[in-house]
């Protein structure tokens, strides 16, 4: 009998990235990982073709219009990639009966909050690339009720580009560096969170189907500012982190203040179980470190 098939976008991403690199240890299903020139996401009619050539079980979208600030003048190409193309995606998967797993974002909300949000808090997004993931959410949930959206935040991996690395790269230059102190929020692993997706399809594969929106971030709230300090003390590096505030550090998107997420909805559906932010720093790091990334 044939192997599940997933299907990977974004290969090349911190997500797809890291999907690829925990492949090769679950033999029970078939992988294609596909990149931005073998699926270009802004074009709609080659998802639905492609999606057709290879007919997954399970699609897994990890592609995105990431860049949060260029969004609020790339509008038609954030739109396009993060609500269009998966709206199409959805669609084509419906046609196959495969399962869509898309992945959005905690800039979903206005940050005014006080405490975790939970997966049915009205959305309200203050930019434009919140905005269009959250037209993405709501295209894949009409177009496939075989839909599985997990909202992430502040993804960090040893691959690619993320606040960790940066930090890291500043932090080897310079004896200080201001951050901001207070947008507050939850670190992610994308490495965990590729395992979280893998342990998902596991279980629909078992019968056990939940659909429709879901958290994911590593355990712990902290700042960007908490989040460089740990990030000079798990590198060893002498750099003097001060926080500022947000009116400090002006950029072209507003970013939420508070974007902390209740993860309780994929633990209790799926028995997922997410470690501190902390110690999924370490092992990054540490992974950097010993690769010579870093
Ligand atoms: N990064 C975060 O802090 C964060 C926070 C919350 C939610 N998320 C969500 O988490 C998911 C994974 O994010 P990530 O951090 O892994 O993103 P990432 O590292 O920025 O990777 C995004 C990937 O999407 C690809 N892509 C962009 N436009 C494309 C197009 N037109 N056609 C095909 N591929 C295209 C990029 O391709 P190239 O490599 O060719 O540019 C890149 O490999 C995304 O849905 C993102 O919105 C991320």
């Amino acid at each position: 009998m044939s192997k599940p098939l997933i299907l990977v976008t974004g290969k090349n991403g911190q997500l797809g990235w890291e999907l690829s690199q925990l492949a090769a240890a679950y033999h029970s299903f078939d992988f294609v990982f596909l990149g931005r020139t073998e699926l270009d996401l802004s074009d709609n009619l080659s998802i639905q073709t492609c999606i057709e050539k290879y007919r997954p079980a399970y699609c897994i979208n990890c592609a995105a219009y990431t860049a949060v600030d260029k969004a609020e003048t790339e509008q038609a190409m954030a739109y396009q990639v993060n609500a269009a193309a998966t709206g199409a995606m959805a669609d084509a998967c419906r046609k196959l009966n495969a399962t869509l797993i898309t992945i959005s974002t905690d800039y979903v909300f206005n940050g005014n909050g006080t405490k975790p949000y939970p997966v049915n808090e009205p959305t309200d997004p203050v930019n434009y690339y919140g905005y269009s993931k959250r037209a993405g959410e709501q295209l894949a949930l009409t177009n496939n009720p075989a839909t599985i959206i997990i909202r992430t935040s502040w993804v960090f991996s040893s691959h690619g580009n993320n606040f960790v690395k940066t930090m890291i790269r500043l932090m080897k230059d310079r004896e200080s560096l201001n951050v901001v102190a207070d947008q507050t929020g939850s670190p992610t692993y994308a490495h965990d969170l590729a395992a979280a997706i893998i342990q998902i399809i596991q279980q629909l594969e078992a019968g056990n189907k939940h659909y429709g929106i879901f958290h994911f971030s590593n355990a712990g709230i902290t700042n960007w500012c908490d989040f460089a300090k740990a990030i000079a003390t798990e590198a060893q590096l002498a750099c003097n982190v001060k926080g500022i505030t947000t009116a400090e550090y002006p950029t072209p998107a507003k970013r939420p203040a508070y974007s902390v997420m209740d993860t309780g909805k994929i633990s209790k559906d799926y028995g997922i179980v997410m470690r501190e932010w902390k110690e999924a720093l370490h092992d990054c790091i540490h992974l950097l470190q010993s690769e010579n990334k870093s």
